[in-house]
């Protein structure tokens, strides 16, 4: 069986192909191709939902067209009549663009014949999922074949199952017998700070999570203030590699002992703020490049001690048998360092997605489709039918 899916829930525009083997337990990675549009948000100093839903529909059928041309697939010729036409027409309304672009690709008989598409439903900017959703709805009447929705969180969970040499393999996921549960998922993103209690796959329990600002959102909203480009995770925990301790910059650890699961970041972000205007006033508006790093290095410090204990916690209390940490900030080399260094001394597992897979993608969105087949937790919108894009999705 051969399935497609699309991930538009943020700032990046993602199409995967893969091919599941005959006793669906295990699949192959026939494409997965993504388009960021980190460039043209970063002006924004954040995403901005008008502009990503634009991107995402430029980018879709080129990317699809990619994903065809790339596949080591033999091509087919699918034949679309005038009301399969009328149907892409009438969901794709709104993307008038999309839908000519899209047609005019599957008339070039260049094409790989799908059986299933699954399609992020959220959580996410709801102007992007939608994008994502009726795409697959178009793509749905011109297979005859029905759509799975994702949830991205999921995806990012079971984006610790890829292998490291997934693009390569015959079997691109770990056996999912090979785990025991429960296991504990943190999940950090630029909307998400979560802590969940992993009782299988396709079974899971929010413990906890940010009644603020998400921990990706913190560090983008620090690097804006320390004149750093979005998205600012990356470049602080670049900075901070010169950072050191420094006695007079010191920020607090945010609801470290609130006996709960839930984060707070935005008290941090606002003492970070206090302290570079401090730092300012004190300097004619000047702040050396030493200064910046110290304070990259103890907001890091900051994010990873609460980050580590609430999820070790969690840990504790449900003795977990595994850590997953997934989400763009698990990207981030200190924090996963010092999670490496508790986790050791407990011995349990811990998993990591490939650096690749840290961010969003679709092959994310595949890998969490295809265990919710496997667990037939599964709820197929058929031929073009309604989906509802969930901007606040919960697991
Ligand atoms: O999962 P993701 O790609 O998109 C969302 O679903 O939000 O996460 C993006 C977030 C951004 O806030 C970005 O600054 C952060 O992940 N990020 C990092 C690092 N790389 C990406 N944060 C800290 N350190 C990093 N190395
Ligand atoms: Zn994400």
């Amino acid at each position: 069986m051969k399935i497609l899916s699309i991930e538009t829930s943020c700032d990046e525009t993602a199409i995967s192909i893969i091919e599941t083997n005959k006793d669906m337990t295990n699949f192959k990675v026939i494409s997965d191709l993504v388009i960021s549009q980190i460039a043209i948000h970063a002006e924004y100093g954040g995403v901005f939902p008008a502009l990503a839903k634009r991107e995402h529909a430029k980018n879709l059928v080129p990317l699809l067209e990619q994903s065809f041309s790339k596949a080591d697939l033999k091509k087919e010729k699918i034949n679309l009549n005038d009301d399969k036409i009328n149907k892409i027409n009438k969901i794709l309304e709104r993307e008038q663009e999309t839908s000519k672009e899209l047609i005019n690709l599957i008339n070039t008989n260049n094409v790989i014949k799908i059986d299933l598409i699954m399609v992020t439903y959220g959580p996410g900017l709801a102007p992007a999922l939608w994008v994502g959703i009726n795409f697959a709805r178009a793509l749905s009447i011109i297979f005859d074949c029905p759509i799975l929705p994702v949830n991205h969180m999921e995806g990012h969970i079971t984006s610790i199952l890829l292998k490291s040499n997934y693009k390569k393999e015959k079997e691109a996921i770990l056996p999912i017998s090979n785990f025991q549960f429960p296991m504990i998922a943190l999940l950090i993103s630029g909307g998400h700070t979560q802590i969940v209690l992993v009782k299988n796959w396709g079974d899971y329990e929010i413990l906890g999570e940010t009644i603020d600002d998400a921990v990706g959102e913190a560090f983008d909203k620090v690097a804006r203030m320390l004149g750093m480009k979005y998205p600012g995770g990356p470049k602080i925990s670049l900075a901070a590699l010169n950072g050191k301790e420094n006695k007079n910059i010191k920020f607090p650890r945010p609801m470290l002992n609130s006996g709960d699961y839930r984060f707070s970041f935005s008290g941090l972000k606002t003492s970070v703020r206090y302290k570079i205007e401090n730092i300012k006033k004190e300097d004619n508006d000047m702040i050396n490049n030493q200064t910046i790093s110290d304070i990259s290095y103890e907001f890091e410090n900051a994010v990873a001690d609460v980050l580590i204990k609430k999820t070790m916690n969690a840990i504790n209390e449900y003795s977990a048998r595994g850590l997953i940490i997934g989400g763009g900030v698990s990207a981030n080399n200190f924090i996963i360092k010092q999670f490496k260094k508790e986790i050791n001394r407990i011995n349990i597992e811990l998993y990591l997605p490939e650096k690749q897979m840290c961010g969003d993608n679709s092959l994310m969105i595949a890998t969490a489709g295809f265990i919710d087949l496997m667990n037939k937790k599964i709820a197929f919108i058929s031929h073009g039918g309604k989906i509802n894009a969930i901007g606040n999705l919960k697991l």
